[in-house]
């Protein structure tokens, strides 16, 4: 069998695969792909046996291969953006004060509701080029800045349709419960009762989403009323995602782990029982290292603890335009590094094998191992630590999505 496309002489490959130490890292060796798979990747030069005239050869020399990065979390289609509270950000009025006042979420939702789903894909197309060519080619969307059920079916019906007409693969949440609307204001049952009647079951009818996600926090949901929502969400068929412990500690790992969560997502103020409880319940935590430095809390979600503990730990943008508007993951690397002390290995995992956990697609994408998509990155850098390493350029060189070159010279194709 003749490969499509093979990578040769690549410093460094980093596997990911789940049964490897680290990254799995593979030193001089090469990536063979066929038919939108990887056929082999393996130390040294392939065997002439599977390259013919047909066959695209690429030289990876002093470059390192990685799969496709995949962003787990991020609030991708909304409309507008927030730089205006940055000066009350500075002046210190905590996050969950300016949402109180009106602002924050609430503000994007009214750009959101005022905005066509024509201008919505627009933007969202921007910000994925963007994410193509920092090397991510799955990336999971969530609704939430609509509320209401026309800017939420909008918002889903733009992310399908992204997802057909953009390489990257798009994953949606519907996640109604991100905030009480305004016209819902002090009624808290009320747009429950609205969302469990008539957002919800239309989502799941029309395949518009295949995970609900919960803001479980103080002033929003609160660990009762998000247990009721998942239990909703579980019986109309939806996966579940939860952002848990992000700001006030709330038990929501441990509801993650109650309610057989795929994931729980932000986890700063995640309690010791909860990281065992993820443990023991197989909740992948996606941590959010770039929202922590945004909102200038001061610390980190205990990645090291969770792994120490046994839980398998994602590391995503949380791309949204209130808490970490940024589309790079290489961006999130630093901030996965220097704040929550992750080594550059486990980071590559957390952003590919782990990433693809936390999305359900672990058997899909995520590592380079035969008969996955064909998802690969090729960094202008000899070796994974040297990503990290030099941090805030882009290092991406090409990517390339179903076993075809989407990003060359750093250019989408
Ligand atoms: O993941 N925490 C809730 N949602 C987003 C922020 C949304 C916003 O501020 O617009 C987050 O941090
Ligand atoms: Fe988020």
């Amino acid at each position: 069998m003749f490969a499509d496309l093979i990578i040769i002489n690549a410093s460094n490959i980093a596997t990911c695969a789940d049964n490897q130490q680290g990254a799995g890292i593979i030193e001089n060796g090469y990536v063979a792909v066929k038919d939108g798979r990887i056929l082999e990747a393996a130390a040294g030069s392939p065997s002439q046996n599977i390259i013919n005239s047909d066959t695209e050869v690429i030289d990876a020399m002093g470059k390192t291969v990685t799969p496709g990065l995949v962003d787990a979390h991020t609030h991708l289609v909304h409309g507008g953006s927030r730089e205006k509270e940055l000066p009350l950000k500075l002046k210190g009025v905590p996050y969950l004060e300016i949402l109180k006042m009106g602002g924050g979420i609430l503000s994007s939702v009214k750009n959101t509701r005022d905005a066509s789903k024509e201008q919505l894909k627009a933007k969202a197309l921007k910000s994925l080029n963007q994410m193509l060519v920092y090397g991510t080619t799955t990336v999971e969307a969530k609704s939430g800045y609509g509320l209401d059920f026309d800017t939420e079916v909008k918002c889903l019906e733009a992310a399908k349709e992204l997802n057909g007409e953009h390489a990257v693969d798009i994953i949606s949440t519907y996640m109604g419960a991100h905030a009480i609307p305004q016209e819902f204001k002090g009624d808290t049952q009320g747009y429950m009762d609205f969302m469990f009647e008539k957002v919800m079951p239309y989502v799941a009818d029309n395949k518009l989403a295949e995970f609900l996600d919960v803001f479980c926090e103080d002033g929003v949901f609160s660990p009762e009323e998000s247990r009721t929502i998942m239990q909703k969400a579980k019986a109309l068929g939806f996966k579940l995602k939860i952002h848990a412990d992000e700001i006030v500690p709330l038990q929501g790992a441990e509801l993650a782990s109650e309610m057989g969560a795929v994931s729980a997502d932000h986890l700063l103020a995640a309690s010791d029982k909860g990281i065992e409880a993820m443990a023991k319940a197989k909740v992948t935590a996606v941590t959010l290292p770039g929202t922590s430095f945004y909102l200038m809390l001061g610390k980190y979600a205990q990645a090291r603890k969770m792994i120490d503990a046994g839980v398998r730990v994602a590391i995503a943008t949380d791309y949204n335009p209130g808490t970490s508007p940024t589309e790079s993951l290489q961006t999130i690397m630093s901030f996965a590094c220097f704040g929550m002390k992750l080594t550059p290995e486990e980071i590559i995992k957390g952003m590919t094998l782990n990433a693809a956990y936390a999305l359900d697609r672990q058997q899909e994408v995520g590592s380079i191992e035969k008969g996955k998509k064909a998802d690969l990155v090729i960094f202008d850098a000899p070796n994974v630590d040297y990503i990290v390493y030099h941090y805030g350029i882009n290092h991406v060189d090409t990517v390339i999505k179903n076993g075809k070159i989407v990003v060359k010279n750093r250019q989408i194709v």
